[in-house]
């Protein structure tokens, strides 16, 4: 089944929501909270360690109706359904969207084209155990006989953001493998990089789903030239691994087919990590804590295909995201994590968010005439808050905010995690509440500041208030919860998509830069320059002399 095209606008409730704003814009959530004691615990879901509070949002119990009935009306649930069957959903490309299917169990039957998927996925998994086993090992050894001690990952996008945000975020359950991302076709990027490696102990993974990115192939020719340095062809084989649908160009690389990973088009770059995209991830962290990443993301998996909406978590996050983008008019959301180890979890969904649903044509084919995809940022708390919440708190940009916390830190330093966990309330509280008046004048009368000091310093002091926050508490950052949260935000993203009627996961809008890069290569390797705009050819001229 195709996904619908219904206009969201153009559905009974879009009117009753635009009417429902009006009368609520101005509604504060002070007045929200001390008018019903029990907001907290009407708008809190629990989900196994998950615990997810959205009652610091400008919403009551008629805005979730109305947006519930908006999922109706667009008929999320069968969208859910033909998501799960593997329905070619991303109807622009052809193909189904089944990273669900990378983290599904072994006995469950996922078709494409009529064939079931989990056998091959599964033999993949298998592939990925005993390789992986084996570099942790050391039976897999070097062409000089040594075993490893460096993984770098070779790829970029989805093929480097989903493996360096989990490597990163699992760095406490990591083993001794030193791990190296390269990304940037910059080659200061992979220069930095070779120099700190010895080429004996050295393990290259080259990953890229389509294996004709540019940036990918500049890197990985770059490193074999280095490699040959000291090797000799054959030594290939000992050290490069490659994970792609496109088996023909691998084999054009050199790579020995016994280091060669499959994956399918029907998983998508950006919700790749699940597949052997991960492999340096199993490489970090052993295929044990891999599995039960995706144990995590199909726990979650479940949870969004069996729950009623009101008690869905990606289904209730995506809801009051379309609220503020769509009828708020706010055009960012923040995530921000109170923990240093998801330091590329904004980075991470950035293209996740990014890329599918920065779209401004419909599944018609028309161009919309609402918003879709909000702008998505943000750094780990506390740092955070040192550097850009002065702009959430007083600023006048509205900036619905996820802040992710942990009941338990990993180490175990209560002095630490105490004043982590304090500050995580802290702005939650502070952004809904903020400051008023009458308490600004009553905190300087109390520190002796003389009325005219006062009357010029309150107007300054005063925090409007009123900011929307999410609070998702976790009980402990583990493999497993990690992977239910990604995959939490992988079913929002679907949710927002089909709502807003776009296609969510093909990415047309990165190829005319692609394009006229090749095109601008040419003109700074030749003589000649092809025609240009007058400022590019200037700094084109400018560039060669
Ligand atoms: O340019 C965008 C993109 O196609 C992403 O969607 C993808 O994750 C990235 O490039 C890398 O692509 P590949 O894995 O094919 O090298």
């Amino acid at each position: 089944m195709a996904l619908n095209k219904t206009n969201p606008t153009k559905t009974e409730v879009w009117k009753k929501l635009t009417t429902h704003y009006k009368e609520t814009k101005d509604a504060h959530l002070r007045d929200l909270f001390s008018s019903d004691t029990n907001r907290a615990e009407k708008f809190t879901l629990q989900w196994k360690d998950f615990l997810f509070d959205y009652s610091k949002n400008r919403i009551s119990t008629e805005t979730m109706q109305l947006l519930l009935q908006l999922a109706e009306e667009v008929n999320l649930k069968g969208a859910i359904k033909a998501y799960y069957d593997g329905d070619i959903i991303n109807e622009t490309e052809g193909r189904a969207v089944l990273h669900t299917a990378l983290r599904a169990k072994k006995t469950d039957k996922i078709l494409v084209d009529g064939v079931n998927v989990m056998p091959e996925v599964y033999e993949v998994k298998q592939h990925i155990k005993e390789f992986t086993d084996k570099v942790i090992h050391g039976e897999l050894k070097g062409y000089t006989g040594k075993t490893f001690t460096d993984v770098v990952n070779i790829g970029i996008g989805g093929s480097d953001l989903g493996p360096a945000m989990v490597t990163e975020a699992l760095k406490f359950y990591k083993n001794h493998l030193s791990i190296h991302f390269v990304s940037n076709v910059d080659g200061d990027h992979v220069h930095e990089v070779l120099k700190t490696l010895d080429p004996e102990t050295t393990l290259f993974v080259v990953v890229s789903k389509t294996f004709t990115t540019q940036e990918t192939l500049s890197n990985a020719t770059t490193i074999k030239k280095w490699f040959l340095k000291y090797a000799t062809q054959d030594d290939i084989a000992k050290h490069f691994a490659a994970v792609s649908t496109n088996s023909e160009k691998i084999a054009e690389f050199g790579i020995d087919a016994a280091n060669v990973f499959p994956m399918w088009d029907w998983v998508g770059g950006r919700f790749s990590l699940w597949s052997a995209v991960g492999l340096t991830i199993a490489l970090a962290v052993g295929y044990d804590n891999f599995d039960a990443l995706l144990k995590g993301a199909n726990e979650a998996d479940v949870h969004f295909k069996e729950t009623e909406f009101s008690d869905n978590i990606p289904v209730v996050m995506a809801l009051l995201s379309v609220w503020y983008n769509n009828f708020h008019g706010a055009e960012t959301e923040a995530i921000i994590p109170y923990a240093q180890y998801l330091s590329r979890f904004s980075a991470y969904l950035q293209q996740g968010i990014m890329e599918s649903n920065g779209k401004s044509v419909d599944r018609a084919g028309n161009v919309v005439g609402y918003e879709t995809g909000t702008i998505i940022w943000g750094e780990p708390g506390t740092n955070s808050q040192h550097a850009f919440f002065q702009l959430i708190h007083q600023g006048t940009k509205l900036i619905p905010t996820d802040f992710i916390g942990y009941k338990h830190s990993l180490y175990g330093n209560k002095d630490h995690h105490n004043k982590l966990m304090a500050n995580y309330f802290a702005q939650t509280e502070a952004l809904m509440n903020g400051k008023t008046k009458v308490e600004v004048i009553s905190e300087l009368e109390a520190k002796n500041v003389a009325k005219k000091e006062i009357d010029k310093l309150a107007p300054f002091k005063v925090f409007a208030g009123n900011k929307p926050t999410n609070t998702i508490l976790i009980d402990k950052l583990t493999p497993r919860s990690l992977g239910s949260l990604i995959a939490f935000y992988e079913h929002k993203i679907f949710v927002q998509g089909v709502i807003w009627n776009i296609f969510s996961y093909d990415q047309w809008g990165v190829e005319l830069g692609k394009q006229l890069a090749g095109t601008i290569l040419n003109d700074i390797e030749n003589t000649e320059i092809s025609k240009h705009d007058s400022s590019t050819l200037r700094l084109l001229q400018y560039f060669k002399k």
